[in-house]
């Protein structure tokens, strides 16, 4: 992976590195962990860290739609908002803008 920072978005990729259905894990130069989604032709960013315990979303997830599911105990949130959907999960996911400028993909933060 590339990064250049430029300000506070930094990018991440090329838009064609994430496939329908990927969820891509970053490190942010400030040390925030965020995951990426490819849903249809958006892609969209949240916190990587699941709110109900520690599970890595990038690594443990499942992403249905603009659904994402923790495998560890099932909870799921909406990528493009962060919203908590269903039990156990009820802190919702913070969220980061996204980019794309020629291709490439930023993250906002
Ligand atoms: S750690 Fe994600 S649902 Fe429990």
């Amino acid at each position: 992976m590339s990064s250049a920072e430029t300000g506070n978005r930094v990018k991440i990729c090329q838009s064609v590195e994430l496939n329908e259905g990927d969820i891509k894990g970053v490190d942010l130069p400030d040390g925030q962990r965020v995951a990426l989604y490819r849903v249809g032709e958006t892609i969209y960013a949240t916190s990587d860290t699941c709110t109900h315990g520690e599970a890595s979303l990038s690594e443990e997830g499942l992403l249905s739609g603009h659904v994402v599911e923790c495998s560890w105990h099932f909870g799921t949130f909406d990528v493009r908002t962060g919203a908590a959907l269903t039990s156990p999960c009820s802190i919702a996911l913070k969220t980061f803008p996204v980019e794309v400028v020629d291709g490439d993909v930023y993250v906002c933060y």
